[in-house]
This record gives structure tokens, C-alpha cells and sequence, in this order.
């Protein structure tokens, strides 16, 4: 028996990383599952790992879009999952974003995710038992200087769930996910810029490593499983507790305890 088993899922940027690692774990648990990509050599590459079906999508295009799940739905026999992943991110001042670049953040961070919704909330209410799972980040709640389309595309996610939730309830379960710094091709780079930024992580994570796409994997397979049943309109954050961090006074215990044990003779 699979955490899945009978279900139908429509993923997007399913050709990479997180995207990718979800839908080896929703296959493993026995959902039948639609790989769609803007890139369509690693769909293919995953649906055909796991016997599921791709298709060539920019989330942005909503005919596209709709295009590859009316295809995925026909295929499969409807749609009763949606991962809304597909996401990408470049870093600018806020008043120096080249406009292009922030409408196309903008574009497949946040309506890419409406397109995703537009395109399969038909089927998930015609399958009567729907689960939408949708990538945001910690940028969407504790920015970093840098990332404004991102980590406001990420909120507006987040919101976006909120209402999702109220809308569709009780036939349609609807949550969105916040990774943490996981290691992908998106995050790749800044280790090889700055190799000195894994020990951060380790460190200042109590988790004390960097996320793999597993991590995130699992948790989007129990949002969409029974086990979840009772869970929406929640943004589960994923990052090995990185955020925790708040007060200013990290390190304190540490000196605190030194100052009442005194001197050392
Ligand atoms: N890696 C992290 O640390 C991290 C942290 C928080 C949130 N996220 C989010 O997780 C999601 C997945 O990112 P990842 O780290 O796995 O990156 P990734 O680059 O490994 O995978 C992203 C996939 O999305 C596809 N894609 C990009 N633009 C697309 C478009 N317009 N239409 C369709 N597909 C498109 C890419 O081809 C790629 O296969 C993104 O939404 C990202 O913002 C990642």
C-alpha cells in the first residue's frame, strides 16, 4: 500500500531538483504522475524513471499550461494532485531590477502558480478528492536583501494558499511549502561562489546541514496523503529549522554559562 495509491499528479518544473525528487516519491507511493517542464529532455529524463508522462510547459504560458494538463488528465484518467514548483530566482536592488527581469520572476513565481490552479482546479474538483501543494520559500516571510520579486512572488504564494484553502474546501485540501537552503541546481552556483556558505548553514541550522530534495519530497508526498487530512491552507516551512533564529542575542547562553562558572584557575 502507497501513501498515494490512485492518485493522479500534475508537477511542474518536475525536471529538476525538488520537482524532481517529488515525483520519484509520489511514483514510489503509487501515484501515476505528469512531469512537466519548461525543459523538456529532463521531463522526459523523469517520467521515464518512474513510468509517468511528461510534457513541455512554460508555467508561464497558461495555454501551454492548461494544454499539457488537459493531455495529463486524458492520459491518466483526471487529476486529483497538483505541485505548483516551477520557480527560479536572480538577485538585484530593488530599484535596479531591469523590468523584464522582474516581470519574468514575477511571472513564474507567482503566476505560473495561478496559471497551475486555472489550469487543474477543474479536474481536482471533478476527481472529489483533491490535494494542492504549492513552493514558496523562507524568502517569503524573512527575506534577504537582494531577492524583492522572489521573496514577494513567494508571499503572494503563500496568500494565494490562504484563499485556495477557504475556496475549494472540503473537496480540494490546499497548503504551500517554504523550503530552506536546499541543494539544487537553483542553489548550486552559490556554493561554488562561495564554498565558505555550507559551513554557515551548518552551523546556524539546528539541524546542522544543508536540505537535500528528499527532505522537501516527503514532506509535499504527506501533504498530499491521507496522513494530512485535517492540514490546509498552512505554509509549512522546510529548513531544518535555519529561521529560527530572532532574538539578537544568538551565542548568549554560551557566554552566560562561562560568566557564572567565573575564572578558570
Ligand atoms: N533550492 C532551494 O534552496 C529553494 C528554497 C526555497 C524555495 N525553492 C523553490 O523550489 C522550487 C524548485 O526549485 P529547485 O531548487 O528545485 O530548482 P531547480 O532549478 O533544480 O528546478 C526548477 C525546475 O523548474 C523548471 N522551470 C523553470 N522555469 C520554468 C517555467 N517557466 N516553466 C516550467 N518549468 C520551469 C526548470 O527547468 C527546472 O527543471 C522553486 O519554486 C524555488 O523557488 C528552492
Amino acid at each position: 500500500m502507497g501513501l498515494l495509491d490512485g492518485h493522479r499528479a500534475l508537477v511542474t518544473g518536475g525536471g529538476s531538483g525538488i520537482g524532481r525528487a517529488t515525483c520519484r516519491r509520489m511514483a514510489e507511493e503509487g501515484a501515476r504522475v505528469a512531469v512537466v517542464d519548461i525543459d523538456g529532455d529532463r521531463a522526459t529524463t523523469v517520467a521515464d524513471e518512474i513510468d509517468g508522462v511528461a510534457y513541455v510547459a512554460d508555467v508561464t504560458d497558461y495555454d501551454a499550461l492548461a494544454g499539457a494538463a488537459d493531455a495529463a488528465a486524458e492520459t491518466l484518467g483526471g487529476l486529483s494532485l497538483l505541485f505548483n514548483n516551477a520557480g527560479t530566482s536572480s538577485m538585484h536592488r530593488v530599484h535596479e531590477w531591469p523590468l523584464e527581469e522582474w516581470n519574468r520572476i514575477v511571472a513564474i513565481n507567482f503566476t505560473g502558480v495561478f496559471h497551475g490552479f486555472r489550469a487543474c482546479v477543474p479536474y481536482l474538483l471533478a476527481s472529489g478528492d483533491g490535494r494542492i501543494v504549492s513552493t514558496a520559500s523562507i524568502s517569503g516571510t524573512r527575506p534577504a536583501a537582494g531577492e524583492a520579486p522572489y521573496s514577494a512572488s513567494k508571499a503572494a504564494v503563500i496568500a494565494l494558499t490562504a484563499n485556495a484553502a477557504l475556496e475549494y474546501g472540503p473537496t480540494i485540501r490546499v497548503n504551500a511549502i517554504s523550503p530552506g537552503m536546499i541543494r539544487t541546481a537553483l542553489t548550486e552556483p552559490l556554493f561554488g561562489f562561495f564554498p565558505e556558505l555550507e559551513e554557515r548553514f551548518v552551523q546556524d541550522s539546528p539541524v546542522g546541514r544543508v536540505g537535500e530534495p528528499e527532505d522537501v519530497a516527503d514532506v509535499v508526498v504527506f501533504l498530499c496523503s491521507d496522513l494530512a487530512r485535517f492540514v490546509t491552507g498552512q505554509n509549512i516551512v522546510i529548513d531544518g529549522g535555519l529561521t529560527l533564529h530572532g532574538s539578537g542575542v544568538d551565542g548568549i547562553l554560551n557566554r552566560v554559562e562561562a560568566l557564572l562558572r567565573g575564572p578558570v584557575e
